[in-house]
């Protein structure tokens, strides 16, 4: 398995110095942002879009920046995010009428492209597309807010998922977004995960590196 990388999730970062906080995360170690895009359609909130992520660029951001899109429908959106920087583009499948167009635009824009499960969305999204991706994240909440529980039943289908990109052969990223903190994050890594989204657990702590020292020592155990 390659290296963890621990991407923060900005949904929980201060929007008013939005660029300084980013910054402040990279500086304590985070590998990646997260970046997430709610549209008060697909899911129950609203948050930033492209302009945020071409601000962050503006602003001298040189790390990746994953953008999970949680909105409907996801291909007007998929251009104008590879354009605002984006390094990753994930979506929720049953947000794409047309999921193989869906990829193949993120790919043809330049980007990694991943599909999104929610907890409850079924994994044959998977079937024909395995040699289209980079990323398969699991939510391990239900999308649009932070600071909530970790779904256990999650840990089954991580190792679902984990056998299947093994046996794929495909060089394919295992994310985890939601609920995701220092006490359950070695468990979690157990389970088949390589690259781990927190938010509230890092922003809602005034010492990012400390936090993020933890998990790579709860990581490294
Ligand atoms: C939820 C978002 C998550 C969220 C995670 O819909 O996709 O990325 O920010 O927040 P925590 O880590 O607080 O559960
Ligand atoms: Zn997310």
């Amino acid at each position: 398995m390659r290296p963890f990388l621990i991407a923060p999730s900005i949904l929980s970062a201060d929007f008013a110095r939005l660029g300084d906080d980013v910054n402040a995360v990279l500086d304590a170690g985070a590998d990646v942002i997260h970046f997430d895009v709610m549209d008060n359609h697909y899911v129950p909130n609203l948050t930033m879009g492209p302009m945020v992520c071409q601000a962050l660029r503006d602003y001298g951001i040189k790390a990746d920046i994953d953008v999970h899109l949680m909105v409907k429908p996801v291909d007007r959106i998929i251009p104008d995010f590879a354009k605002a920087g984006a390094s990753i583009i994930t979506f929720h499948p049953e947000a794409s009428e047309h999921l193989d167009r869906s990829l193949q635009l993120i790919k043809e824009s330049g980007c990694k492209a991943g599909l999104v499960f929610n907890p409850s969305t079924p994994l044959h999204y998977l079937d024909h597309v395995m040699d289209k991706l980079d990323v398969i994240l699991l939510m391990s909440v239900n999308p649009g807010f932070g600071g909530q529980s970790f779904i256990p039943s999650t840990l089954d289908k991580l190792r679902l998922v984990r056998a299947r990109i093994d046996a794929s052969g495909f060089d394919i990223r295992l994310e985890i977004d939601g609920g995701v903190k220092v006490d359950n994050i070695a468990e979690i890594a157990a389970a088949g995960a390589d690259m781990f989204v927190a938010g509230s657990a890092i922003f809602g702590k005034p010492d990012y590196k400390a936090v993020i020292d933890q998990m790579r020592a709860e990581l490294a155990k």
